[in-house]
């Protein structure tokens, strides 16, 4: 099972492949915006996912469309709600500068 990586805090969850970072951060307790309920439409979900890249779900046309409007996106920056899990260990930082917060 992919064991996910909270970062700052360092806190860890295994979760089943094909689960959205987005549920894995709350499942870890972590403060993870989501003000959209996962729609793609709010942005402040937006993470960095730093490792575990090449393994999770590719980026589709409502997420690209969204991390197009937001401020500080980077090639790591994925939308927690629409990124899922694959095979592989992934480790995710939480911004402070999200969009729609
Ligand atoms: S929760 Fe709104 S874009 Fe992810």
């Amino acid at each position: 099972m992919p064991v996910v990586t909270i970062k700052p805090s360092g806190k860890t969850v295994d979760v089943a492949s094909g689960t959205t970072l987005l549920a894995a951060a709350m499942n870890a307790g972590e403060p993870i915006q989501h003000k959209c309920d996962g729609n793609a439409e709010c942005g402040s979900c937006h993470i960095f996912v730093l490792e575990g890249r090449k393994s999770v779900s590719k980026i589709a046309s409502a997420e690209n469309s969204k991390l197009d409007t937001i401020v500080g996106i980077g090639s790591k920056s994925r939308l927690a709600c629409q990124t899922r899990v694959g095979d592989e260990n992934v480790t995710i930082e939480l911004l402070d500068f999200a969009s729609g917060r």
